[in-house]
């Protein structure tokens, strides 16, 4: 891997045709900061001056740049991440998608998300939104259970997450998600089997679950280190996750990432080109982006970001060039995640041969030209990926 960590001019950006293309924006504000979250966010205290009008008013030089770079290709998803993006209103949120269409050709059938706390929305803001064209609303909700959203300092009280999944559907949307956090200290085999019911129930058509990572730096692992709280333990993740799994199946909610279940047509369409080979323009401050072999990121506090398009410069932190041999690592590692499975193709001799043995230990299923996990290897898949690279 190349990667530069002098910058001086900018790297080539352009996309390869043919490649599935997306568009990232991230949202840096949130109202609070909850205890396990280490994302690129700013509290009210933290932003130093900086605020959403001037974030967008970067945001739509960003854009301008990025059309520059790109070219004429069609946009295929919008993803709009935080941060909290529902903090800059329904307004705030169409003009963001303005701003896209401003720069770039939004396909006919683009899948265009937004990410949204519940406590930040309301059923007119969803109808805002709908109006405006997002096609997916995508809801923090992490459990049901009011002791399991203190540990994580979540504001929102538990009802209001369904409730705002059922104002979404309510005002047009077919495709909402929300997003579990489960093997919380604290929590109960029953905290998440009701957790697991009011999403289902709220009639959502998509889950993304993840196990609780305690972060490097952030509040939580501080009072996992004063003894305060214990660390989830890795037993209890895995029988949380087969729980999850089983339930959220019964219900018609199929797994097709590692951490993410949806119905038929539910799956989302921007993170499947993260996993699947897409590229995409990652805007805002921190944001990612990946084209052609290079990836980049953009500088992180919402002042400098703004400071670097104010001057007409792209914002951009650093960058790498993958390598091919960077390249397969990371398409092993993502596609196997994914239920359509890892292309034998892509596997040299050596890794074909060890695919064949953790086949035999009943961790990868052959399934015509592709290897997909078994439900024992989904517990496991960090250790595959390990095992299949050698
Ligand atoms: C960073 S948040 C942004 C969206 C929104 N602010 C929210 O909190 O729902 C996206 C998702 O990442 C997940 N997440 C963030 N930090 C995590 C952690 N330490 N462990 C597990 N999941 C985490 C949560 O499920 C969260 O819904
Ligand atoms: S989890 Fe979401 S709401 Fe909480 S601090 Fe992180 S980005 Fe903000």
């Amino acid at each position: 891997m190349t990667t530069r960590t002098e910058l001086a001019g900018q790297p080539e950006l352009a996309p390869v045709p043919g490649r599935v293309f997306g568009i990232y924006i991230h949202v840096p504000f949130c109202a609070t900061r909850c205890g396990y979250c280490d994302f690129n966010t700013y509290t009210p205290g933290e932003l130093g001056g900086a605020n959403p009008d001037g974030w967008l008013t970067a945001l739509r030089v960003e854009l301008r740049l990025a059309a520059e770079n790109v070219g004429s290709v069609p946009v295929q998803t919008v993803f709009v991440g935080g941060g909290t993006p529902s903090l800059l209103g329904g307004a705030g949120l169409a003009a963001v998608l303005g701003a896209v269409r401003d720069n770039f050709e939004l396909a006919v059938d683009a899948e265009v998300t937004t990410e949204a706390n519940p406590e930040s929305t309301s059923p007119e803001m969803f109808t805002t939104l709908r109006e405006a064209g997002y096609t997916r609303i995508s809801l923090g909700m992490q459990s049901a259970a009011p002791q399991v959203l203190a540990v994580l300092d979540r504001t929102h009280s538990p009802g209001r997450a369904p409730a705002a999944a059922l104002e979404a559907r309510a005002a047009g949307f077919e495709h909402v998600n929300i997003d579990l956090i489960y093997g919380t200290p604290g929590e109960t085999d029953d905290d998440l089997r009701r957790s697991i019911d009011v999403a289902v129930g709220a009639g959502v058509d998509h889950v993304s679950a993840y196990s609780l990572i305690v972060e490097d730096g952030t509040a939580l692992a501080r009072r996992v280190r004063r003894g305060e709280i214990a660390r989830p333990d890795d037993d209890v993740l895995a029988q949380r996750y087969e729980l999850l799994d089983s339930r959220l199946s019964a219900a018609g909610l199929h797994w097709y990432e590692v951490s993410n279940w949806s119905r038929a047509g539910g799956e989302c369409r921007h993170n499947l080109g993260y996993w699947d080979g897409g590229e995409w323009w990652g805007a805002g401050p921190g944001a990612h982006g990946f084209l052609g072999d290079t990836r980049w990121w953009n500088v992180k506090h919402p002042n400098a970001y703004a400071q670097a398009l104010t001057e007409n410069r792209l914002p951009i932190a650093d960058f790498e060039t993958l390598e091919a041999r960077d390249r397969h690592v990371e398409d092993v590692m993502l596609r196997v995640r994914v239920r359509d499975g890892l292309p034998v193709a892509l596997l040299d001799t050596e890794e074909r041969a060890r695919a064949e043995n953790l086949c035999g230990e009943g961790l990868l299923l052959r399934q015509q030209d592709a290897l997909v996990l078994t439900d024992r290897g989904r517990l496991l898949a960090d250790a595959v990926v390990r095992d299949l690279l050698g």
